[in-house]
């Protein structure tokens, strides 16, 4: 059965390739979200993915996402540590939540070490760069295998 999975890419996310390459690598969004569809591909699951500089945007696709995905793969960026907004929207929903952060947020500066999401998701994925969103997408299969 085919599955599906949203994928919601937040602030500044868009400028993946030229921002901060050291920090988050060269791979653009595209390239991010093309790998996503292709690895999709390979275990019958169809990904698709939204991005947004908006706080209020992606509050509305969280909510968008009940009844119509079965996970979510969320990278709030800046928002994961000041959003309480994106927070109680993941609450809404009762498919399972990955949340993901290129770098590992946990060795940079102290304000990106709390994450708003982290208690409310399956689990948090950090610092693998994109292939963390690959990871991402396995564990979302494998809690819905389970279940
Ligand atoms: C990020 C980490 C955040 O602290 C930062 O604001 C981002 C990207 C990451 O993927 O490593 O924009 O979420």
């Amino acid at each position: 059965m085919t599955h599906k999975i949203l994928v919601i890419h937040g602030p500044n996310l868009n400028m993946l390739g030229t921002r901060e390459p050291e920090t988050y690598g060269a791979a653009t969004l595209a390239d991010i979200n093309a790998a996503l569809v292709l690895h999709g591909q390979t275990r019958d699951v169809e990904v698709t993915a939204f991005q947004s500089n908006l706080e209020g945007e992606m509050v509305e696709k969280i909510q968008q996402a009940i009844g119509m995905y079965e996970g979510l793969i969320i990278n709030p960026a800046a928002y994961t540590h000041t959003s309480i907004a994106i927070r109680d929207a993941v609450l809404l929903l009762t498919m399972p939540v990955v949340e993901v952060h290129l770098s590992n947020i946990h060795k940079r500066e102290p304000f990106r070490r709390h994450s708003y999401l982290s208690d409310v998701v399956a689990g948090q994925i950090v610092g693998f760069g994109m292939q963390g969103y690959l990871m991402a997408l396995d564990a979302i299969l494998h809690i819905l295998q389970k279940s």
